[in-house]
């Protein structure tokens, strides 16, 4: 017997062809830039790590990873999460992920816990991933993978679209779907029981990523009145690819890059830097009482028209993370250097792709050696081990020499 709700994608479906999508903002719509602060310069910066340390030690900070998504753009035929771009240690983007958060749960005496939201088709392929390396050495009762939902894609005439073995077409519900399968899953009670309070949620692909960021957290932690944080960063150019921070009718809302017009992504300042200016990097914190009442609402479907199992200008129907910060109303928008924390691999080449995130790394990584005055060699990149560091600390001559080709790796551009 099937569970399809079949009923819901005829409501969309009626919703969706009655009324244009929703791919501008209403004229009556009031948008307007949201300012950011970078948070390197920011004074109370140390004291929002040592807040961030201190709530790891207590354990109550988890990680959670979106890896639900099918990763068409990368052209690469497995998770997301699976894919090595190339560094010599050949570390995959769940391995990078995992090895830091466990450099961070080394040093608070605690693991955290991490949850990883798959969808059914790529589920079982996560799974193995990870079984064959033996979970990255990742405590077990620590870790906890649960499936997003999916909805039936339906053919242009508004019928559900079926193989040719008569199955239903299922796609993810999209990244939004994650409050619900996060609750439904039991992975937010499983947070409860473990005694998290703040949560650190974010893509797979960025190979950069701090993973539970303590100054981060901190920040978050100290301001009392807010639900949750984003890491923004200053748009590289008006046309790439990453949601907008802004304020619609004066509640925060992220304007995805798919959905803004034209005039709103090219808008310049006096002095010619964008109007709007804060892209998403998809990093966020939540507390837990805000993850707790999302889980429970109801976010806006957007509709995109695709080929889907070969039928053209099919019907798939996905939700949005970001809608979920208009809901609750209020964000801290914490910038974050671009060089430091954002390399997402998202195309096979060009800007965003394997080549660039390898680049990016690289270069942080020689960058975090040449400030520990270790002599590192003209031209050359750096790869190291998040065994060793987690964000350029503990890293000297010594190290250095005790760890090339083994947790250090020397690599070119
Ligand atoms: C996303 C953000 C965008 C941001 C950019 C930063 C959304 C809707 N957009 O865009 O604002 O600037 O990242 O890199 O979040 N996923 C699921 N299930 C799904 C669909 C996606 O788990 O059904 C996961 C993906 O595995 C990925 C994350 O959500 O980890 C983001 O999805 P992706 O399609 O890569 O979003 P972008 O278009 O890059």
């Amino acid at each position: 017997m099937s569970n399809i709700d079949f009923d819901l994608v005829q409501n969309l479906y009626k919703q969706f062809s009655n009324s244009a999508p929703a791919k501008e903002s209403k004229a009556e719509d009031v948008i307007t830039p949201m300012p950011f602060h970078m948070a390197n310069e920011d004074m109370r910066r140390e004291m929002w790590t040592e807040t961030g340390n201190l709530l790891l030690q207590q354990g109550a900070v988890a990680a959670f990873t979106l890896a639900g998504g099918q990763g068409s753009r990368l052209g690469f035929d497995g998770p997301k999460g699976a894919y090595d771009f190339g560094l010599p240690s050949k570390a995959t983007l769940f391995r990078m992920q995992a090895r830091r958060l466990m450099n961070l749960g080394a040093k608070a005496g605690k693991p955290v816990p991490w949850a990883i939201m798959t969808s059914p088709l790529n589920h079982a392929e996560t799974i193995h991933h990870f079984e064959d390396h033996s979970f990255f050495g990742y405590n077990r009762d620590y870790i906890r993978f649960f499936d997003q939902g999916m909805l039936c894609a339906l053919k242009p005439d508004g019928t559900p679209l079926q193989d040719e073995n008569g199955n239903y077409v299922e796609a993810p519900d999209g990244n939004g779907g994650c409050f619900r399968a996060l609750a439904m899953s039991g992975t937010l009670a499983w947070f409860v029981e473990k005694g998290v309070r703040f949560v650190f949620l974010c893509n797979v692909d960025n190979a950069l990523v701090k993973m539970c960021d303590p100054t981060f957290i901190g920040a978050l932690a100290s301001n009392g009145l807010l639900p949750c944080a984003a890491k923004v960063v200053h748009k590289k150019n008006a046309q790439e690819k990453v949601g907008i921070f802004a304020y619609k009718n004066k509640k925060p809302t992220v304007l995805e890059y798919s959905d803004i017009s034209d005039e709103l992504r090219n808008k310049t300042l006096e002095d010619g830097s964008l109007e709007f200016d804060g892209g998403n990097t998809g990093m966020y914190a939540f507390r837990m009482d805000a993850l707790r009442k999302i889980s429970t609402q109801e976010l806006p479907w957007h509709v995109a028209r695709k080929t889907v199992n070969g039928v053209e200008n099919c019907w798939k129907f996905e939700q949005f993370l970001l809608d979920a910060f208009p809901f609750l109303g209020k964000i801290l928008p914490y910038g974050v250097e671009r060089e430091d924390e954002f390399a997402p691999v998202k195309n096979a080449t060009g800007s965003d792709s394997p080549e660039s995130a390898r680049k990016m790394l690289g270069t942080l990584h020689r960058y975090w050696l040449e400030q520990a005055k270790v002599n590192v060699k003209p031209g050359k990149l750096y790869e190291i081990s998040p065994r060793l560091t987690y964000g350029g600390e503990n890293l000297s001559q010594e190290v250095f020499d005790r760890e090339l080709g083994r947790g250090i790796f020397e690599f070119d551009a």
